[in-house]
């Protein structure tokens, strides 16, 4: 049964983190001129209302948007994403978040393409009513795995897969261990994001290492941890495994999630990763 609701979450620290890293990753995707396909596999609603009952039942924004919103020290990459989240926030007062189709759809050119999927029977209809009338944007009521069988390798030849689970299912990290081999095996040159939680640290570096026995090159791994590991927090931090990722995305990011750490201001000694898990060919 499908219980998770990102309304609860949306803007929180780890929506900061995957959405600062999906604009880098969309931005290196307009660096050619040739068109290119994103697959958000777990798409959720889209965007969200930051007053709705969910979303102030913990504010989990205050510690990740509302951290950002006024701060006037931001880096380039900072400002942009505040800027995306801007757009939808006309009058300055943070209220509507972006999910990842919303912010990812702002930055297509018109030859490029968004393919949405979502399960959930709650969030599909919003999803499909965001995006009504959109003919660069293809929504589906499904499996965001099986779409990978039915949709990949897409006609454009170049894009991205951005996987960004609930982790209901005991068994995801197996799950996008497979997707990985799926995606290799029908799309190799593709590139690919996937964001994953750090509660305990033991099953993101145990699924780390079942990445790096497929033998498939090229494969980054981002993270940031907000508390220390060993603290009785729920969620400590996140990581984003970053396939085929674009040239000098690790320069970036060494200066970047330092930044974004301190920009994220928990008053804790938050610690940052990043690393080639297999490097390129
Ligand atoms: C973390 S949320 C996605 C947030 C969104 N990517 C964003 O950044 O705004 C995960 C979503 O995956 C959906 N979901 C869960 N299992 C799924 C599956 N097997 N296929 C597609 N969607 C699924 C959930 O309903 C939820 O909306």
């Amino acid at each position: 049964m499908l219980s998770y609701r990102h309304a609860f979450h949306a803007g929180n620290f780890a929506d900061v983190f995957k959405h600062v890293l999906l604009i880098q990753l969309i931005r290196a995707l307009q660096c050619k001129d040739k068109p290119f396909r994103v697959f958000d596999t777990h798409a959720g609603a889209g965007r969200y209302d930051l007053h709705s009952a969910p979303a102030r039942k913990n504010r989990e924004y205050q510690n990740g948007i509302g951290q950002l919103w006024d701060q006037s020290a931001l880096g380039p990459e900072l400002r942009e994403y505040r800027e995306q989240v801007r757009v939808l926030n006309p009058d300055g007062a943070l209220r509507e978040y972006p999910g990842s189709p919303r912010l990812i759809r702002t930055l297509l050119r018109p030859e490029d393409r968004l393919t949405l999927i979502e399960l959930h029977p709650g969030d599909y209809p919003a999803l499909k009513a965001e995006f009504t009338g959109d003919r660069q944007v293809a929504v589906h009521h499904a499996d965001g795995y099986a779409s990978l069988k039915a949709f990949l390798p897409p006609p454009e030849r170049r894009g991205l897969v951005f996987i960004d689970p609930a982790f209901e299912l005991r068994n995801e990290f197996d799950r996008l261990v497979e997707a990985v081999q799926t995606m290799h095996w029908r799309w190799a040159t593709g590139m690919a994001a996937i964001w994953y939680p750090i509660l305990d640290r033991a099953p993101s570096l145990r699924f780390q290492r079942n990445l790096q026995q497929l033998g498939i090159p090229a494969i980054l791994c981002a993270e940031l941890g907000l508390y220390p590991y060993d603290q009785p927090v729920g969620l400590h931090g996140c990581g984003m495994i970053v396939i085929n990722p674009p040239w000098k995305l690790d320069e970036t990011l060494n200066r970047l999630l330092p930044e974004l750490l301190a920009a994220l201001r928990t008053g804790e000694p938050g610690q940052i990763r990043l690393e080639w898990l297999m490097p390129a060919n």
